[in-house]
């Protein structure tokens, strides 16, 4: 049985069909809070509604599991979870359970750049979360993505329908190594599957980009549209002003102001060159 943390998000549900193909039954764990949870259980997938708060719910999820990703998030939408109590607490919870019960090998999925004196939040509980895991006596595995590139497509595009523009963070110059939820899917069941990078740390990127590259692939698809600049003024003004009614809007703002610097592009060919025939799925293949 291999558990998948965050099972309901972005990557957790391209990676749960991807396991079941395999041949491996697979369990979903997550609260059905922020993400709507499967009303039945397909064959081989097992469903456990479940908080990462909670040490006895830890202890059900990885109980007769060999294998977990930790693919769960608290940077998202809803104001009730954060990187602080999901990407770090929530880890460490999770990761004194999969000790305990003797997991083989554990999966966390972190973000290029995770360090404890990061320049913005989320990294440095990543960096708090591996570090837990390293020391932990599990075999892991950690996988450093960049920004994901489905999420900033749909961020972009939201203002499309109602007000008809394409929203660039920033001067949207710089270059961000991002990555697809495909993409990263497919590293982690390759990883799970024959158990390799035990005890390494892999910075797995798609494609680099800069924000107006992205915003010129949708405004080919919607050539009507307009593109709005929010400038680095408002971002530094929303990273702080918007955190008490969008907490998400808030880390938004500040991690496109770290994007903005240039700090968010790394070289992906070490990555690339470990799984050469995974196919890439970038701008073109989302976009058209
Ligand atoms: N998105 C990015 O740009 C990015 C970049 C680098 C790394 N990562 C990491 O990659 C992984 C996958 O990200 P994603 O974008 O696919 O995440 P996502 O779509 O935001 O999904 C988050 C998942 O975590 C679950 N979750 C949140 N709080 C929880 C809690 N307290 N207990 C149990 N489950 C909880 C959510 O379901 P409920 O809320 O319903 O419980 C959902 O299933 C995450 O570890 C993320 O930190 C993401």
């Amino acid at each position: 049985m291999i558990l998948v943390v965050g099972g309901t998000g972005r990557l957790g549900s391209a990676l749960v069909p991807l396991i079941k193909d395999d041949g491996e039954p697979v369990r979903i764990f997550a609260r059905g809070a922020s993400l709507p949870f499967p009303e039945r259980a397909d064959d081989g997938v097992d469903l456990l509604r479940g908080d990462l708060a909670s040490a006895a719910d830890c202890a059900r999820a990885v109980e007769g599991c060999r294998k977990v990703v930790f693919a769960a998030s608290g940077f998202g939408l809803k104001k009730d979870g954060s990187p602080r109590t999901v990407d770090r607490d929530g880890a460490l919870q999770l990761i004194q359970a999969a000790a305990k019960a003797r997991v083989e090998h554990l999966v966390m999925m972190s973000m290029h750049g995770a360090a404890p004196d990061g320049p913005i939040e989320f990294l440095r509980m990543k960096a708090a979360a591996e570090n837990a895991l390293r020391s932990s006596g599990i075999g892991w595995t950690t996988i450093r993505m960049g920004a994901n590139l489905d999420q900033f497509l749909v961020t972009m595009s939201e203002q499309l329908p109602t007000k008809g523009r394409i929203v660039v963070f920033g001067s949207g110059q710089a270059p961000v190594t991002f990555t697809s939820t495909a993409d990263a899917a497919e590293l982690v069941r390759r990883v799970l599957r024959e158990g390799s990078l035990k005890g390494q740390t892999v910075d797995w990127g798609t494609e680099t980009h800069t924000f107006n590259e992205l915003a010129d692939a949708i405004h080919s698809r919607s050539p009507q549209a307009s593109i709005q600049h929010i400038p680095l003024g408002a971002l530094r003004l929303m990273s702080v002003a918007a955190r008490p009614f969008s907490p998400f809007m808030a880390r938004m703002s500040k991690a496109a102001l770290w994007m903005n610097s240039g700090g968010a592009e790394f070289d992906i060919r070490p990555g690339r060159e470990l799984y050469p025939d995974i196919p890439v799925v970038g701008l073109r293949q989302l976009v058209g």
